[in-house]
């Protein structure tokens, strides 16, 4: 028998695949990652996480510039120059996948580019560039996902459009309709809404960001709508179709009407994406919504081929895709890598921004758990009223026999800094007295989560 080429052939390169191929090769394996598109760096480096945080903060300015700053006796006249403001998304976007090609050199990790197939669990075909068969040891497959579809709704790239062509608007629509209020309908909402979109955000459920504790939800969807942004709950659409430059939809829920907007914008989930990877073909078992099934040491039902990130169950996240790339790799060398899904931080980086981590309060409750909860305002955070910033609070559920941590959600300037204190806490099995007892600079944010740790034993000093 030959030996193989590679000792591991990961087939995809988003932050699952990429951070797993540089983990191996820092472990002494010889790794081969395909990539079927043109640059490195998957969804998330190249249509998700970072163009939307590019925009997110380019449109936060904007807005500032427009509404905040008279408050701080700054005048200023605004104009928007959207191609600027889209040119330094593409450079953040193209630095960012260029430095994952950088590192791939620094680690003489072989990239090949072109679509992967299985053709066995020790060898991997490539078409599309020049076709080649890749012999391996193992396979990771790190394919990621894919926006979902209404039945009967196609996306036209223009008008009825999913997250990838709503970060490349080639204008900003005068009205735009959203379907879905979780991640991805509030982040690009808020971009065109803060661009000057009138938007309205379209929800099957009663609530918005599902999932999230629903105190926390609802402080968000406060500020949302001071901002402008309407909701509209227990509703769907039924129908649309492009009209000239318009696009006419039928809203189904309680009340059925029709509408229109400039832009329909479908942020109703993604699903697991595996077409063409010969994955199923082989044997390598998924569950009934396409998500390949592994085992606690992310190895699926094909010895040899493990999978991670988007493509297998769990919150599609790139920090939970880039541990379990971590952890799979150090499983294969041997070693003990392990995700705690009880501390996966979840951010929604509107403004202000939704983050958590760990149980809600009505898990609590369904769960008859004993807990204490402790809540701190951002209004009575000083650094948060030097920066003009009142809405919102940290809310910190603690066992109420143990007094360990089980949850943090914080709707808030910088939330999605704030939580890391939070989660690594969790990790340490901190109790709530632990973050209290910690001294927390003065005047910062973070002093609000202290705050909230104290609350937690009922004896917060600033409210
Ligand atoms: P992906 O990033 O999807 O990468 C998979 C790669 O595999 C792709 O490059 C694909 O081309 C390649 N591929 C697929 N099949 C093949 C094949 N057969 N052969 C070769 N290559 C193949 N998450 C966050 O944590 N924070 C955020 O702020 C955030 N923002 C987001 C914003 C948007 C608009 C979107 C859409 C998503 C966002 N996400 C965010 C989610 C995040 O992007 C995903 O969770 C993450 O990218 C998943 O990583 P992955 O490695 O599993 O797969
Ligand atoms: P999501 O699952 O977060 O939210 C989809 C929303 O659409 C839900 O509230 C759901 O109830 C609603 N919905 C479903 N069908 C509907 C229908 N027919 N009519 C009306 N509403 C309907 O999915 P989203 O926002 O598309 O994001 C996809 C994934 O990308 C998420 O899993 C998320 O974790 C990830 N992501 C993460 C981000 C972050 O971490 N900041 C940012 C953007 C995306």
């Amino acid at each position: 028998m030959t030996t193989p080429a590679h000792d591991l052939v990961v087939i995809g390169s988003g932050p699952g695949g990429y951070v797993a191929a540089i983990r191996a090769a820092q472990l002494g394996m010889k790794v081969a990652c395909v990539e079927k598109y043109p640059t490195l760096g998957g969804v998330c480096l190249n249509v998700g996480c970072i163009p939307s945080k590019a925009l997110l903060d380019s449109s936060e300015h904007f807005h500032l510039a427009r509404h905040g700053f008279a408050t701080h006796g700054i005048r200023a006249t605004v104009e928007l120059d959207l191609p600027t403001m889209m040119a330094r998304k593409a450079k953040v976007v193209n630095d960012l996948t260029r430095g994952v090609e950088g590192l791939f050199r620094k680690h003489k990790i072989t990239r090949v580019t072109g679509t992967a197939r299985l053709r066995s669990a020790g060898e991997v075909e490539v078409s599309g560039g020049a076709p080649q068969v890749l012999g391996t040891g193992r396979v990771l497959i790190a394919t990621g996902s894919k926006p979902a579809r209404l039945p009967g709704i196609d996306f036209d790239g223009r008008r009825i459009v999913h997250s990838t062509d709503a970060l490349a608007l080639p204008d900003v629509p005068g009205r735009m309709i959203v379907v879905g209020a979780g991640a991805i309908g509030l982040e690009l909402g808020s971009v065109w809404m803060r661009l000057g979109s009138e938007v309205r955000v379209i929800e099957l459920l009663d609530r918005i960001v599902a999932g999230a504790d629903l105190q926390t939800a609802r402080l968000l969807q406060r500020s949302l709508e001071k901002q402008g942004m309407a909701f509209e709950f227990g509703a769907s659409i039924g129908a649309a179709r492009v009209e000239g430059a318009r696009v006419k939809v039928r809203v189904a829920g309680a009340a059925e009407r029709e509408d229109d907007c400039d832009v329909l914008l479908v942020a109703v989930g993604r699903r697991p994406y595996t077409n063409g990877l010969g994955a199923a073909e082989l044997g390598v078992q998924m569950d009934d919504r396409g998500f390949i099934r592994v085992d606690a040491q992310y190895r699926t039902s094909v010895g040899g081929v493990y999978a991670i990130g988007d493509v297998i169950p769990g919150p599609m996240l790139a920090h939970k895709a880039q541990e379990e790339g971590i952890a799979a790799v150090e499983r294969m060398a041997g070693l003990a890598g392990h995700v705690d899904y009880d501390c996966v931080p979840n951010v929604v980086y509107t403004w202000p921004e939704l983050a958590s981590v760990g149980m809600t309060e009505e898990a609590a409750k369904a769960q008859s758990r004993e807990v204490r909860v402790g809540r701190f305002p951002f209004r009575a955070n000083g650094r948060a009223l030097a920066m003009e910033e009142r809405d919102g609070d940290v809310k910190l559920i603690a066992d109420a026999a143990t007094d360990r941590l089980l949850g943090a959600h914080i709707v808030g300037p910088r939330a999605s800094d704030l939580i890391a204190e939070l989660a690594f806490a969790m990790e340490m099995q901190a109790s709530a007295e632990d973050v209290a007892r910690s001294m927390h600079a003065h005047p910062t944010l973070p002093e609000a989560v202290k705050e909230a740790a104290l609350a937690v034993g009922k004896r917060a000093i600033h409210i």
